[in-house]
């Protein structure tokens, strides 16, 4: 790996910023370089905040940065493709929050967009990594619950959350509008963490 540290845009400067601008902070081979929100005071806040050198309005004009490397896409799942082909095409690398896409042909269409332009592309799940769920699966895996049927999850959800991070109204209104989720918002939010895991790990 060269000395050279990567630069990373962010696109999306909502509620889960804070959490995955921290995974660049000291980071050996990338730094955090731009910020980008559609709403502008958004992009500028997050820029001084984490010491971001530029923060842009329009993602299109973070594209046009000869400077950026890789992007992080943060915004609302339905900007997902159109921004993510965009980004291959200008050939950064897009690292991509859950859930990829509303529909299987988006993300294929994203797959094709980042295997023509030689670009890596990853889609964000956190979940995978969570230790109750690894234990849960390291259960299953190693037999020791036997064969698994069905999977029984109970999640418990409320726009006042138990910590005291502070999530704006607006972060939960996209969520629960049906042209925002292809009319499932439980599975296409919370829901894809609790697919994800599984899926990825048990060949049923
Ligand atoms: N992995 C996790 O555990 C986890 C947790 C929360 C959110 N997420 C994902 O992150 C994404 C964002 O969620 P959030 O809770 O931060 O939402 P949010 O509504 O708080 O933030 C989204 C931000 O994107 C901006 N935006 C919208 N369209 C844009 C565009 N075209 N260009 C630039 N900026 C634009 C909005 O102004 C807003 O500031 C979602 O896909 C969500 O599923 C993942």
């Amino acid at each position: 790996m060269s000395s050279k540290k990567l630069k990373v845009a962010f696109i999306g400067c909502g509620r889960i910023l804070s959490l995955n601008a921290l995974g660049y902070v000291d980071h050996p081979h990338a730094e955090i370089y731009a910020m980008c929100d559609k709403k502008r005071g958004r992009a500028k806040k997050a820029a001084a905040e984490w010491g971001a050198k530029v923060w842009y309005k329009d993602y299109h004009d973070v594209l046009k940065d000869d400077n950026v490397d890789i992007v992080e896409i943060l915004t609302p799942h339905k900007f997902h493709t159109p921004i993510t082909i965009a980004a291959c095409e200008a050939g950064k690398h897009v690292s991509l929050q859950k859930p990829p896409a509303l529909r299987l042909s988006e993300l294929d269409a994203m797959i094709r967009a980042a295997q023509k332009n030689g670009v890596k592309f990853k889609v964000f799940e956190n979940f995978r990594f969570h230790l109750p769920y690894v234990h849960a699966m390291d259960l299953i895996k190693g037999g020791v619950i036997g064969d698994v049927y069905v999977v029984n999850y109970r999640m418990w959800s409320s726009i006042s959350p138990l910590s005291s991070w502070k999530v704006p109204l607006m972060t939960w209104k996209w969520r629960i509008e049906e042209e925002n989720n292809y009319k499932m918002p439980t599975i296409f939010d919370d829901g894809y963490h609790k697919h994800s895991g599984y899926a990825c790990n048990c060949h049923l």
